[in-house]
């Protein structure tokens, strides 16, 4: 079967975490991505986090899938020459070098618009342009720039940072579906043009609730479904929710049977109007379906913390999966608290493609995440992550470069 992206030709210069994650992405889509890495070394995530000594890491492996790797040195002449021959055969350049990196290698926008006027240039950056735009910025920099970190954790306690990597892989994701609609723009002017996804924007963009919580609170000092109301005080600034559902139904996370000594052993509990009576009936507390100190959201809201305590005294005699199961029946909204290992291990997860096995020539077998994006025309297979400049005589030789080429080049370290 095709894929949907079949005949896009991705230059891909990108390393760490987020540039890789956009190019994995349109990999797994049916793109072909090449990827440029410094000769001898590579993207650093190679070597970053390595379970097994002088083996790719999973760090690498798993953001790197369907790939082909060439090795390039690209502030050497001749190796300027063979980008730019790649420049001229590719529909995207994708990168996330520091600021003037691209430039400074001497690939300006107006550089690479002479090369091939159908390129379409992305760039992940820290920032947009304004006071920070020189920095050079990791996931939690971004996190905490973006908003996610104040907004995070609980009211007495500091700014958190949340596992999921919102700020590299999140503004991946964003770069990706800028590609696509660039890639679509150019159908209609025949024109590449510049597509910028700034971190800082990215996680913006996802705690975009809580910039419409600002503007509540200013308006009206207090938002009643935060854990601060009534008792705790409102300040300037959105406050930290700790684990309020923060969409108007009140939800939190309470203990499951074996807390004690799983970690895990929790489910999030919401606590939704229309299914309120259905509640009381499961945890045994009926006459609060009428009582008029609880019947309604609004008479709730002041005694949400009791509440959820009465609710935990019912989850505590459950399992989070039995719990799950009750609650599910009466179409209570709740989710189990899933470890790593629990997910790792669930079998539907491996059933859809979301968790693969991948064999690897040098570390063996290992799991990763699938293409989160089922295509019904399109279907992912998720292949290993190239070695170091695996496909490097491949690729030239596509270019146009004869095999005598090819071992000059690389006696002068331009490959
Ligand atoms: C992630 C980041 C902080 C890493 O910084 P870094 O390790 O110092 O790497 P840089 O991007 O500055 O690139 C280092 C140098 O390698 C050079 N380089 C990269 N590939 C090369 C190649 N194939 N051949 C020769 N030189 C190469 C670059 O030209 C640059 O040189 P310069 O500083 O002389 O201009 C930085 O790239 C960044 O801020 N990127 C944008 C935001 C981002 O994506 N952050 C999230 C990462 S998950």
């Amino acid at each position: 079967m095709g894929k949907a992206l079949d005949g896009v030709r991705i230059l891909d210069f990108t390393h760490v975490q987020s540039g890789p994650t956009c190019t994995q992405l349109l990999a797994w889509f049916g793109a072909d991505v090449i990827k440029v890495e410094r000769a001898g070394a590579g993207d650093i995530t190679r070597e970053q986090l390595r379970d097994i000594p002088d083996v790719d890491s999973l760090y690498f492996t798993m953001l790197n899938h369907n790939k082909r790797s060439v090795t390039i040195d690209t502030k050497n002449p001749e190796g300027k020459q063979v980008l730019e021959a790649l420049i001229q055969t590719c529909d995207v350049l994708v990168e996330n070098f520091a600021p003037g990196a691209l430039d400074r290698m001497g690939f300006t926008w107006e550089r690479i618009q002479e090369l091939n006027p159908r390129m379409i240039v992305a760039s992940v950056k820290g920032f947009g342009p304004g006071p920070y735009e020189d920095c050079k910025v990791y996931e939690n920099v971004a996190q905490c720039a973006g908003g996610a970190a104040s907004t995070t954790g609980f009211d007495d306690g500091p700014p958190v940072v949340t596992g999921a990597q919102i700020g590299d892989s999140g503004t991946g994701l964003h770069l990706a579906l800028g590609i696509v609609t660039a890639l679509f723009q150019r159908t209609q002017t025949g024109r590449g043009q510049r597509v910028l996804a700034a971190m800082q924007d990215g996680v913006l963009n996802l705690c975009r609730v809580k910039l419409r919580d600002q503007q509540r609170l200013e308006r009206t000092g207090m938002m009643k479904e935060y854990p601060q109301y009534p008792n705790g005080e409102f300040g300037e600034a959105v406050p930290r929710a700790g684990n309020a559902s923060g969409g108007g139904q009140p939800g939190w996370i309470l203990k499951c049977k074996g807390w004690e000594t799983d970690p895990n052993a929790y489910i999030y509990f919401i606590t939704q109007a229309p299914v309120w009576a259905k509640i009381c009936n499961v945890i045994g507390k009926e006459e609060w379906a009428t009582d008029p100190d609880y019947a309604t959201p609004a008479a709730r809201l002041p005694r949400l913390k009791d509440i959820f305590a009465e609710i935990e005294r019912w989850t505590m005699t459950k399992t989070k999966f039995e719990a799950m199961q009750i609650l599910n029946k009466y179409d209570i909204p709740c989710g189990p608290i899933l470890s790593m290992k629990e997910i790792a291990e669930e079998p539907s997860l491996r059933k859809t493609g979301t968790i693969v096995e991948v064999d690897h020539p040098t570390r063996g077998k290992y799991l990763t995440v699938g293409n989160p994006i089922k295509l019904s025309d399109s279907p992912t297979e998720v292949r290993r992550s190239p070695l170091l400049g695996e496909h490097t005589d491949e690729v030239m030789a596509e270019l146009g470069y004869s095999p005598e080429q090819i071992i000059a080049l690389r006696t002068a370290g331009a490959i």
